[in-house]
């Protein structure tokens, strides 16, 4: 019986000293193994007589059980200390900013478009969009240019060498205004659309390239006027340069397609060698747009008796580098990486 309590006592020992998952093992093997400490005092059993057997056999097993559980003990014990400090080690913080990746830069006529799409959404105007390839019908003849029309040659038109469709030559449009007529058609008024995008003229300097970028918007509502138009014109591009007051200058001017129609100046005045928007002595043309003709609503399926229009234009190139400070029209278009690094924009994510 001593010897069995020294057993007892010798194995529980070591159990606690155990420390790793992997000893727990080999412990198992010197207790419970071909020669283990346990299958010795086994072996003692056959020398004995009956009760001998029956008493030495009760207290083997006891002496077993108690073992089993102390190992099961360790065991859980180890396994959960080793489970922490996995968690400890491989511990992600999902709350932790990513790391800074180089994507390039973002160009800043997608930003600038952003902007624009995030204003004019807010004053309740839906995106439309047209073809760049466009057929003469919807970039002249439906806004009020017929054929022969003295403004259509102002246009510097690029012509398509492809056969004639049924409503006239094909060209690359040289505005966004024939979105308007494929809007108008395809919605019952009233309605507020934007569109923006590429457009192109046959012409090349310092000052104009051969494609820029135009936004259009165009309100059909009732009782909707000139006005109207000058809020719009006057919101919008306080939001676009986030100033409080600013003030415009509408000139008396001539589109086909809006009559009155105006060409809009943006205030400004420079002040420490830095360009302040909405006050000062100086004037920009920045904008063109006027009150729908009533030819160019009936080309769109609207009644003029019950529906008024107003449109306006605004070339997003010139909108961007007054904004952001880009010097020559030129740069937009030569996918410069440099040009890009100086005027581009980081990506937020
Ligand atoms: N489409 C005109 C242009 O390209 C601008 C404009 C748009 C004028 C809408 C009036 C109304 O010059």
């Amino acid at each position: 019986m001593v010897k069995i309590d020294k057993l007892l006592a010798s194995c529980l020992s070591e159990i606690e000293k155990c420390d790793s998952l992997k000893k727990i093992e080999s412990i198992k093997n010197v207790i419970f193994g071909k020669n283990g400490k346990i299958t010795q005092v086994m072996d003692e059993l056959r020398r004995l007589d009956k009760e001998g057997k029956r008493k030495l056999g009760a207290e083997i097993n006891f002496v077993k059980d108690e073992i089993t559980r102390h190992l099961d003990l360790k065991h859980s014990k180890l396994q959960s200390r080793e489970i922490n400090k996995r968690l400890e080690s491989e511990f992600v913080d999902v709350s932790a900013p990513a790391r800074p990746r180089s994507f390039g830069k973002i160009h800043p006529l997608t930003k600038v478009a952003e902007e624009i799409e995030n204003i004019l959404s807010y004053y309740g105007f839906v995106c439309a969009d047209g073809p760049d390839l466009e057929n003469e019908y919807y970039n002249f003849t439906a806004l009020n240019m017929p054929d022969h029309h003295p403004a259509r040659t102002m246009h510097d038109t690029f012509y398509i060498n492809v056969p004639s469709g049924e409503k006239g030559r094909y060209l690359l449009r040289t505005h966004t205004s024939p979105i308007q007529i494929h809007s108008m058609l395809a919605n019952t008024p009233p309605y507020r659309f934007f569109s923006i995008g590429r457009v192109y003229r046959s012409d090349s300097d310092a000052t104009h390239t051969p494609m820029f970028t135009q936004v259009e918007g165009l309100v059909v509502e009732k009782n909707v006027g000139f006005a109207h138009l000058k809020w719009i014109i006057t919101n919008f591009l306080k939001k676009f340069f986030a100033v409080k007051d600013l003030s415009i200058r509408l000139r008396p001017s001539f589109f086909p397609f809006t009559e009155p129609s105006a060409e809009v100046d943006l205030n400004y005045e420079i002040k420490n060698g830095e360009i302040v928007f909405g006050r000062g002595d100086k004037w920009l043309e920045i904008c063109g747009g006027g009150v729908v003709h009533p030819n160019v609503l009936r080309h769109g399926n609207v009644n003029p008796d019950k529906y008024q229009g107003i449109a306006f234009g605004f070339g997003v190139e010139r909108l961007t580098s007054l904004k952001y400070g880009v010097p020559d029209l030129r740069g937009y278009f030569e996918s410069d990486e440099r040009w890009r690094n100086a005027f581009g924009f980081h990506h937020v994510f």
